[in-house]
């Protein structure tokens, strides 16, 4: 993406959450995104997924545009190409561990149990799977989501504070799910978060503030 812009036209004035963002992201690259509440962090993740549209720049993905300003367009770029995980983990409590699995496999057109039940075993959830997201713990919670977020293959994988909930021990179980799970699917993957102990998950680090990119680093190689 070159020169992303996205600002809010607010009574107090003009809020520009992202300022011009220069960045070029590689297939099976992890990264982490830092930066002060506020920053942009957010409004960044929501214009890469295209939930939301910028003001002004480009944003190529796979060599094409990304649809702005339709959301007929921008949802169905979201549905092919991003995997989305939340702070809060948005599991259907009226489904078992393996059938939140199954109902994104049926909705994106993918249904596979072999490929579910494989999904839960690669974030060591296998025991699990016939239990009810109220019968196990944040950390498992957060893997099913993460298993979830997969389940459709994306190009992308997003991710919003999505250790935000969980103690020391339960992030670093539910990351290297992650990593692991990114690895072994060669899914590229961007996480904000605050904390910074994760960034030994990340092959590069970016360190945002007021919707400007300050510092840019690869820490490790990509595996291949
Ligand atoms: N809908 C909106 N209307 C006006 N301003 C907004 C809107 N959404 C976000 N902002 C502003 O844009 C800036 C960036 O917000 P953003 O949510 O991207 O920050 P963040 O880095 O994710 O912060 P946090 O770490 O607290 O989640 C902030 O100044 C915020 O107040
Ligand atoms: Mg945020």
């Amino acid at each position: 993406m070159v020169g992303l812009k996205r600002h809010y036209e607010t009574p107090a004035g003009v809020v520009k959450a992202l300022d011009g963002i220069d960045l070029e992201i590689h297939e099976g690259e992890r990264v982490i995104l830092l930066g002060p509440s506020g920053s942009g962090k957010t409004t960044l993740l929501n214009c890469l997924s295209a939930l939301d549209s910028p003001t002004d720049g480009s944003y190529i993905f796979q060599g094409n545009e990304v649809p702005r300003n339709s959301s007929e367009k921008m949802t169905s770029f979201r549905r092919e190409n991003i995997g989305y995980v939340f702070q809060f983990f948005n599991l259907l409590q009226d489904l078992s561990v393996l059938e939140n699995i199954q109902l994104i496999q049926e909705l994106s057109g993918k249904k596979n149990p072999t490929r579910a039940k494989e999904l839960l075993s690669l974030v060591g959830l296998e025991e699990e799977m016939g239990r009810f997201p109220g019968e196990i713990s944040g950390g498992q919670q957060q893997r099913v989501a993460i298993a979830r977020s997969i389940a459709k293959k994306p190009t992308l994988l997003l991710g919003d504070e999505l250790t935000g909930n969980l103690d020391t021990e339960t992030s670093q179980k539910v990351m290297q799910a992650l990593v692991e799970a990114c690895a072994k699917e060669k899914i590229t993957a961007i996480f904000v978060t605050h904390d910074e102990s994760l960034v030994e998950y990340a092959t590069r680090v970016i360190r945002i503030d007021s919707g400007k990119i300050m510092s840019d680093e690869t820490v490790a190689q990509i595996e291949v």
